[in-house]
């Protein structure tokens, strides 16, 4: 399914390819299940980002089905999650000059195959779902990160998350959940809200409410970590939250890349501000390793056809989408 035309929609077109051909340390994997993030939007909302047409999608799983002539570990058969991120050294602190992530520029998931790094595939959690496995590795990845790196969260430690029905967020909730992490959460509606409950958080208010930050003071103190991607009016309203000494992770902008705060909520507070953005193949593994060893599953708000990759780009954006929108590119579009 590729990009054909930038802009929002975007428009896309079901074309029949070549099917990959891996390279001498490269797989190609056949599709069972991806997903869209943020990313996607916004690569189909920047002109000129890269040559049309593309493929999309950074998250997906499914089977080999291609193994090139020098990869030892991967077997034809071997049923994998994809880790998205391109240029990260396994172990280093940071990524390469090389940064990137995998579907645009390069070729991704929302297609029936995809090629990729021998390196970038890792045996999928047998306990989940196709959809749930599919559903799992960019914002999986960037929110065990901003967790466990960044936050340094261990059990106990007072966690509050803004804007908790967003993809990456309901990740944060539940693998701060199942760590031992006190966590409230900001959400948009009372529904999510019920749902946020229900997956662990201990407090949850709605930002839509004049004075939450009042609300979460009385149910938490001061927490020990903020978790924030919306940026704008949010950053500035949970800075203050924080205790002495406690960190701000920021890895997103959703609600406007602008933001005014007052400087002496840092220096005077003793507080830190990181940002972060995906996570290296350490960090894969062990978000891996930290779902194994776990019951929670992806949240996933709703599944589409490959050729319905249009209503599933209209999802994304909708108010009420809660957790993932997945995409099966094994359910075979009907062909002319
Ligand atoms: N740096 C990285 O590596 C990385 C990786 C993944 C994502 N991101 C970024 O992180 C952000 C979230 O990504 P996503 O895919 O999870 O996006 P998303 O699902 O589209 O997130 C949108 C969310 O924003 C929340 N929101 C709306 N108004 C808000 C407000 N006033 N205050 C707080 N939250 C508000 C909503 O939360 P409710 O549903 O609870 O109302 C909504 O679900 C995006 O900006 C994305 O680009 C960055």
């Amino acid at each position: 399914m590729q990009l054909t035309e930038f802009g929002d929609p975007p428009v896309f077109a079901l074309n029949e390819v070549p099917d990959p051909e891996p390279g001498p340390a490269e797989v190609v994997v056949t599709l069972k299940a991806a997903a869209l993030n943020r990313r996607d939007k916004w690569v189909w909302t920047s002109p000129g980002y890269c040559e049309l047409p593309v493929t999309l999608g950074s998250d997906g799983a499914g089977v080999v089905s291609a193994v090139g002539g020098s990869v030892p570990n991967v077997s034809v058969g071997d049923e994998v999650v994809i880790f998205p991120t391109l240029g990260w050294e396994d172990g280093a602190d940071l990524p390469t000059d090389d940064f990137d992530i995998l579907g645009a520029p390069s070729d991704g998931t929302f297609a029936e195959q995809v090629r990729v790094s021998s390196a970038s595939v890792h045996p999928r959690p047998s306990r989940l779902s196709w959809a749930e496995s599919g559903a799992l590795p960019l914002a999986g990845l960037t929110a065990y990160r901003a967790l466990f790196t960044c936050g340094r969260i261990t059990s106990g430690t007072r966690v509050l998350l803004t804007g908790a029905g967003s993809g990456v967020a309901t990740f944060l909730l539940q693998l701060a959940v199942a760590a031992g992490a006190d966590v409230a959460v900001t959400t948009g509606s009372s529904d999510k809200a019920r749902r946020c409950l229900d997956l662990g958080a201990r407090a949850v208010v709605l930002y839509t409410d004049d004075g939450w930050q009042e609300e979460v003071r009385r149910a938490m103190g001061h927490v020990d970590v903020v978790v924030d991607s919306y940026g704008a009016e949010s950053f500035p309203a949970a800075l203050p939250l924080l205790r002495r000494g406690g960190t701000f992770v920021s890895f997103g902008d959703t609600g406007g890349a602008s933001t005014t705060f007052d400087v002496a909520e840092v220096y005077w507070q003793w507080r830190s501000i990181l940002g972060t953005s995906m996570g290296g193949p350490h960090e894969f593994r062990a978000l891996l390793a930290a779902v194994n060893a776990s019951s929670w599953v992806p949240v996933i708000d709703s599944v589409f056809r490959l050729e319905d990759l249009p209503a599933a780009s209209e999802r994304l954006s909708s108010p009420e989408r809660f957790g993932k929108v997945v995409i099966e590119p094994s359910a075979k579009p009907a062909r002319a």
